[in-house]
């Protein structure tokens, strides 16, 4: 162990934030430790929006109706970004080809990386957040909330503040039934079964539903297609 594996082994999503402001020296420390993180052939395919009026905070809470998102001090929309790219190629050739899920993994693993050193970068401070997926299931309303342009989209947000409680640790599946060695395992039920458990454990009164009944509910029924919806309009798809 060392400060920072042991800071990562820390964290946990925070939801509930004090008043406590984020300074801008702070925020951009933050922020540039985020974007150190490696990226596809450097090429950064990702943009950040600062949101801390709590007018947009507001707007995007009406969209998004998560509190965290009103109580944070700043969320960060995580943006796919493949314009600043279009700038770039049409300096050497008329051809652009942005759609397609190859594409959508370069910009969304760039941010995603960014994305989580700057939560370690925040937790790091003794600020916390959590990351807000459900941005997508508006992705159409927040893309006009924020203006994005042609070949961009909403992957993210993060609310971001100092934390006003503090959750234990979640505990993750067992490490052999993530990590295998050499080759694929497949896994039995069991493994979900127990995870189950150890999940509920964890929750206690708080989850309305068990770890594999929220993986039937996501994976179970067809997908949310906002995203999807958005992706064509933005050409990307
Ligand atoms: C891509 C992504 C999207 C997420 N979206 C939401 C969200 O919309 N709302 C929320 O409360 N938590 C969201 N989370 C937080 C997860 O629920 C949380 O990370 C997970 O339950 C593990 O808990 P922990 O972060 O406290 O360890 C998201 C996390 C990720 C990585």
């Amino acid at each position: 162990m060392n400060p920072t594996i042991s800071l990562m082994k820390n964290h946990r999503s925070v939801r509930r934030f004090t008043d406590q402001a984020i300074s801008e020296e702070e925020l951009r420390t933050i922020i540039d430790a985020g974007r150190a993180a490696s990226s596809w052939k450097n090429f950064q395919s990702y943009s950040i929006i600062l949101i801390r009026s709590q007018a947009k905070k507001e707007a995007i809470y009406q969209l998004v109706p998560q509190e965290a998102i009103l109580q944070a001090d700043t969320f960060l929309l995580f943006v796919g970004d493949l314009n600043r790219a279009q700038k770039g190629v049409a300096l050497h050739t008329e051809d652009f080809y942005p759609a397609g899920p190859e594409n959508l993994l370069i910009s969304s693993v760039d941010a995603s990386l960014a994305a989580q050193n700057t939560l370690l970068a925040a937790e790091s401070l003794g600020y916390g957040g959590v990351i807000i997926g459900l941005v997508r299931y508006a992705a159409k309303e927040i893309g006009q909330l924020v203006n994005l342009p042609a070949y961009t989209y909403p992957i993210f947000g993060m609310a971001l503040g100092k934390p006003a409680q503090e959750n234990a640790v979640k505990p993750r599946l067992p490490y052999d039934s993530i990590v295998f060695s050499e080759e694929y395992q497949e896994q039995e039920a069991e493994i979900i079964e127990d995870y189950d458990q150890v999940q509920a454990a964890y929750a206690g009164q708080r989850a309305p539903s068990s770890w594999s009944e929220r993986l039937a509910q996501q994976f179970g029924e067809p997908a949310n297609q906002a995203s999807q919806n958005y992706l064509k309009d933005q050409k990307l798809l």
